[in-house]
């Protein structure tokens, strides 16, 4: 709907978002096996409290390709972090469907959901304490779930992963400190190593700079973007930080339980033969043809309860509905 041009580092962003896609294929075994490694499709999550019934998601539609870096913003009880849980198999929904590569998050034995949560998810809390065990140090916090899984090699193996990993996040000078030696950045970074030391295949990650001032979440985020490229993961991050929103290729915005919009960017070759990042607004667009008017464009123009709809060659036009006409009936 909107186009916007931003001179940032364009191609730095297509150059990674170009090798995440490249592992995550090496991963799958091929291209063609990229397409909707999350799916969700009329999720629905309804909490039951005293009584009172909340519904937290209402029908959310959602595909993610695999090795893509998604952020997920939305206001205050928009249902983030209830589809961030659904989706690390933390919580099960109510009805819909929600699809993790080959598991189906509706029907999971409890065996099945624990072998999930171990192998295939990685998770980053907003709180740091929340993270890491306050008694190991961060090359043992990243050790720690490689030893409780089980994983190949031995403990040199896992030492020596864990030395790659807290590297890669750029915090291997802290390997021997503990987290209350660490600054909450660091400490965020080090949770990242520890999410993706048995390599799952997703990270999801809640807030993950929601306490951190914004340069120290810049390099938090820049953590999850060397891990989406590097490893091939595909990442999903809510956030409220719109600096980190505007990193990304894609983000997904919610309201009320549902996807409204997405904004996309794509580096494109200008005139003058620079690289500049165009940003389009797009809403979505649900299998019912169902979509959302950004609450501006109601407010511009007063829209209220009826609309009128006219199909032309190339678009969809949104009139407001005939008040006089709507009064004269009501009066009736
Ligand atoms: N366990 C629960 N029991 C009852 N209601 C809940 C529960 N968890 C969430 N909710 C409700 O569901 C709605 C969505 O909550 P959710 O935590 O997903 O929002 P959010 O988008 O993550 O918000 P925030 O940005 O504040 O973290 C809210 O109305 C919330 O009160
Ligand atoms: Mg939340």
């Amino acid at each position: 709907m909107t186009a916007t041009a931003e001179n940032t580092a364009a191609p730095d962003l297509a150059t990674l978002q170009q090798r995440a896609a490249q592992r995550a294929a090496e991963r799958a075994g091929g291209r063609d096996r990229l397409r909707g490694h999350i799916v969700c499709d009329g999720l629905v999550r309804i909490f039951k409290t005293e009584g009172v019934e909340v519904v937290a998601l209402q029908g959310l539609d959602l595909v993610i390709d695999r090795g893509e870096l998604v952020a997920i913003v939305g206001a205050s009880g928009s249902g983030k972090s209830t589809l961030l849980n659904i989706l690390s198999g933390l919580d099960t929904p109510t009805a819909g469907i929600a699809r993790v590569g080959e598991y189906d998050l509706l029907n999971l034995s409890a065996r099945r959901r624990l072998s999930y949560r171990r192998k295939t998810v990685g998770f980053v809390w907003q709180q740091t304490g929340r993270n890491l065990l306050p008694y190991l140090t961060a090359l043992e916090n990243v050790e720690l779930p490689m030893r409780l899984a089980g994983r190949r090699g031995g403990r040199r193996a896992h030492r020596e992963r864990a030395r790659e990993l807290l590297d890669m996040v750029g915090v291997g000078h802290c390997a021997d400190r503990r987290p209350g030696q660490l600054s909450g950045g660091e400490q965020q970074r080090c949770a990242v190593a520890v999410a993706v030391a048995n390599d799952p295949e997703v990270l999801f990650a809640d807030e993950p700079t929601g306490e951190l001032d914004e340069a120290t979440g810049a390099d938090v985020f820049g953590a999850l973007r060397t891990i989406n490229a590097e490893l091939g993961v595909t990442v999903v991050v809510v956030t409220h930080d719109h600096a980190v929103a505007t990193q990304v290729r894609r983000t997904v915005a919610i309201r009320d339980g549902r996807t409204a919009s997405e904004v996309r960017r794509t580096a494109r070759i200008g005139a003058d033969g620079s690289t500049e990042l165009v940003s389009e607004e797009y809403a979505v667009l649900d299998r019912s043809g169902r979509l959302q008017l950004p609450a501006p464009f109601v407010d511009a123009l007063s829209l209220r309860d009826r609309v009128r709809l006219n199909l032309e060659p190339d678009h969809v036009e949104v009139r407001p509905g005939d008040r006089a006409q709507d009064e004269r009936e009501a009066g009736q």
